[in-house]
């Protein structure tokens, strides 16, 4: 049965009572409007720990003045039914005082260089920075053993490993393989804003990474790889913000027979999607 946790005295005690048993404790950090990709998450959580705390904040140090912070949809319950049905134990749903208590402006906000100046972090300056500000907090706060985190958000991932080692954090990362509808659209909270007439059309993100994969590894050179990316996006209604052939570690383009990932990030309306792609995926 899920424990719903809002105080920090509370999930305190709750995780120090684990460990006191001997129990392994992983954290699955979200924002909350919880799918599919979510709870298989939670799941693989599971594979991982004893027991498993998801958390539920919506973060606004991570969204630019132009972003859906105001928008971007709020379902604790539906969220917590979830949960509960995917198996996890609790859901931490801090407060923005619990979380920030001396006010967003208040925080002690961390930098994060290197990996977050380039693709999403040239495209949303500071989110990189307000990610790792609050998973440094969440760490922090419920002190896991394990967290995991979706390939998805490719970049993100390596900014949370980045973290970790820096920081000295004692968790371990574990990353969740991205779930995909039907037709190929990573899950995302964001592709309930598509129209219906979008929707169908946002299929085509996949599709172009899977034509950069063919394209990459018949021999085309990377920039070849990408106009051609960035022309089938373009023709399907896409604003394109990137679409790239990186190395594996994203520390520039990606060479023949070396680790690599496609990425993607592009616009249908005002919905901006991502995705990517690796070898073997
Ligand atoms: O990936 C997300 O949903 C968020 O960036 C995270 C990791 C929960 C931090 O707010």
């Amino acid at each position: 049965m899920l424990e719903t946790l809002t105080e920090l005295d509370g999930l305190r005690a709750r995780v120090a009572a684990w460990k006191r048993e001997g129990l392994r404790v992983a954290l699955v950090p979200t924002m909350g409007n919880l799918h599919a990709g979510h709870f298989s998450l939670v799941e693989l959580a599971r594979r991982h720990a004893d027991r498993v705390v998801a958390s539920v904040f919506v973060n606004p140090t991570q969204f630019g003045p132009d972003e859906d912070f105001a928008r971007y949809p709020r379902t604790p319950e539906a969220d917590a039914e979830g949960l509960d049905a995917a198996g996890c134990d609790a859901v931490w749903m801090p407060s923005l005082d619990t979380m920030y208590p001396f006010g967003v402006d208040g925080t002690v906000q961390l930098r994060v260089p290197g990996v977050t100046g380039v693709l999403e972090g040239a495209h949303r300056p500071g989110h990189f920075d307000g990610v790792a500000t609050v998973v440094a907090r969440l760490f922090n706060q419920v002190q896991p053993d394990t967290a995991v985190f979706g390939r998805k958000d490719y970049q993100q991932l390596a900014v949370i490993r980045y973290l970790v080692r820096e920081l000295a954090f004692p968790v371990g990362i574990v990353a969740a393989p991205i779930l995909r509808e039907a037709d190929g659209l990573a899950m995302s909270s964001r592709n309930q804003y598509l129209g219906p007439d979008e929707r169908p059309r946002a299929a085509g993100i996949h599709a172009t990474l899977q034509a950069m994969r063919r394209a990459f590894e018949a021999g085309e050179g990377v920039e070849a790889v990408e106009r051609m990316a960035r022309g089938r996006l373009q023709a399907g209604g896409f604003d394109v913000d990137y679409a790239t052939m990186q190395r594996a570690d994203l520390s520039g383009p990606a060479v023949p027979h070396a680790p690599w990932v496609a990425l993607v990030a592009a616009r249908l309306g005002r919905t901006r999607l991502i995705d990517n792609l690796e070898p073997g995926s």
